[in-house]
């Protein structure tokens, strides 16, 4: 039998927090039949929200064609349901049950240069785009891609989302921290980016790539075009790859703000020499189709040569599943004005999209008002990352821990709370720990996915739990 000794140590160096200890235990107790608010994950039709009608039409036809000649068919589907499916079929004629190319359907590639070219004003090449198994597929693909040395460098955000730090472990690099500015919205600041790589360079790293998640999880912040200018000069002074995590790139909420993608402000810049990985997924937006396992990767500035290398890792997995394709095709090609489907998928999209904007404004300005929380109003993606204040049991001070003990102490310190809230309360969040955060700084993380009731329940629960947690450290 294998041995725990015996397994990959960089395996076992991965965590992966939104999925971790405290997710385990709510599960317990929902067995033993305690009602549970999961706000761990951003896992949308898990906490409720319907498919879109359009996306599970087609994809049924699809998975069983003879569907469409039976008599009655036309009165089950919509025509242009119909008509989709079968354009779909006539251009992929093996269906969902064979392999496709390894980088996916070449006319699904082709449809997604369309939907980036319309969504930007831009070029984009199908034979740049390759079909992946959710963004997450992708990101191993990069790190697959661009691991070479141990001492390569990723430079993240901090807080980030754990696939990229667990990422850096599986794939032995060194990680490297960005720190977001909380007191700003979390924006991005170019005196800490720079502080972060020197650091880095006199450590021995050698930085290849930066990460940017935009909208930002956890921290439901968005970049503004000038934000993502810096961030590609100073990719280029530096020689790093740029990877752009663009799967909430539908859910921005803030008045005025818009989504701008790398790839838009990198052609608006004329910048030819950074190479961008840019990622999107069906999971996200107001699909939330994350057990398809769709999305893309779009690579810009990239050789032949090297190009040549990621076929060849993707044709090692053969390609991506074939339903997750199809959807990550019906979200880049969605129903037009005048067809059938159309006003339904128009009406389903706002009401997803207005009921999460709704409910950011009720989770952000409840939680806000509790005393000791600090949050905005979550701007886009789908959570909050809340400040929470605890004061420090008696006769200890931080202050005089090294930063290690320290790291424990606080990781330790918002495990707990959470762990405390969930079996209190049944609200299930992460510690902020499990995402990093400034040193001295506690945080959880949780999403506002849930029904509005539950929300509303959530807010006043917390405040509840939160007063009577610091009066128990306060009596200690
Ligand atoms: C920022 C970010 N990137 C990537 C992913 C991975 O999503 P998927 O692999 O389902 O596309 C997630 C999932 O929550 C995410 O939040």
């Amino acid at each position: 039998m294998v041995k725990l000794s015996e397994v990959n140590s960089k395996l076992l160096k991965a965590h992966y927090a939104v999925r971790g200890k405290i997710v385990i235990r709510a599960q317990e107790l929902e067995e033993q039949g305690k009602k549970i608010i999961y706000c761990n994950i951003g896992n949308p039709q898990a906490l409720k929200q319907k498919p879109i009608t359009f996306i599970r039409q087609v994809l049924s036809l699809l998975e069983y064609p003879a569907l469409m000649d039976k008599p009655g068919a036309e009165k089950l589907f919509p025509a242009d349901v119909i008509r989709r499916a079968r354009m779909i079929l006539e251009k992929n004629p093996s269906g969902t049950g064979a392999y496709t190319q390894s980088a996916g359907i070449p006319f699904i590639r082709k449809a997604i240069a369309e939907f980036i070219e319309k969504r930007d004003g831009i070029p984009a090449d199908p034979n740049r785009i390759m079909l992946t198994e959710g963004a997450s597929k992708g990101v191993h693909t990069v790190f697959t891609l661009l691991t070479n040395k141990e001492n390569d460098g990723y430079l993240i955000p901090i807080p980030q989302y754990p696939l990229y730090s667990a990422a850096i472990e599986l794939y032995g690099a060194r990680q490297v921290n960005y720190f977001l500015d909380e007191k700003n919205r979390w924006s991005l600041d170019e005196a800490e980016l720079e502080r972060s790589i020197e650091g880095a360079k006199k450590s021995g790293i050698n930085p290849v790539a930066i990460t940017v998640i935009n909208p930002g999880n956890p921290t439901g912040a968005v970049l503004s075009r000038k934000n993502i200018g810096m961030v590609i000069r100073f990719a280029k002074k530096h020689g790093l790859a740029i990877i752009a995590d663009e799967v909430y790139q539908d859910n921005v909420y803030g008045e005025g703000l818009e989504f701008v993608s790398f790839a838009k402000v990198m052609h608006d810049l004329g910048e030819k020499d950074v190479t961008l990985f840019s990622l999107h997924s069906v999971s996200k937006g107001f699909l939330g189709e994350c057990g398809h396992r769709g999305g893309y990767l779009e690579i810009r500035n990239m050789p032949d040569d090297v190009y040549a290398e990621v076929i060849k890792l993707l044709s090692i997995g053969l390609c991506a599943n074939v339903d997750g394709q199809l959807v990550t095709y019906l979200m880049t090609a969605p129903p037009r004005p005048g067809e059938e489907s159309y006003e339904l998928y128009a009406a389903e999209k706002a009401a997803i999209l207005g009921d999460l904007k709704e409910k950011a404004g009720i989770l952000g300005k409840g939680l806000n008002e509790i005393e000791g929380m600090q949050v905005d109003v979550p701007e886009g993606a789908m959570y909050a990352f809340v400040k929470f204040d605890l004061p420090h049991p008696k006769g200890i001070n931080p202050e005089a821990m090294t930063a290690e003990e320290r790291h424990k102490y606080e990781a330790a310190r918002d495990a707990k709370y959470c762990l405390r809230l969930l079996e209190g309360t049944g609200i299930c969040v992460v510690p902020g720990s499990g995402f990093g955060q400034h040193p001295g700084t506690l945080h959880f993380r949780t999403t506002f996915l849930p029904p509005k009731e539950d929300i509303l329940a959530l807010v006043e629960k917390m405040k509840k739990f939160h007063a009577s947690y610091v009066a128990k450290l306060q009596e200690a």
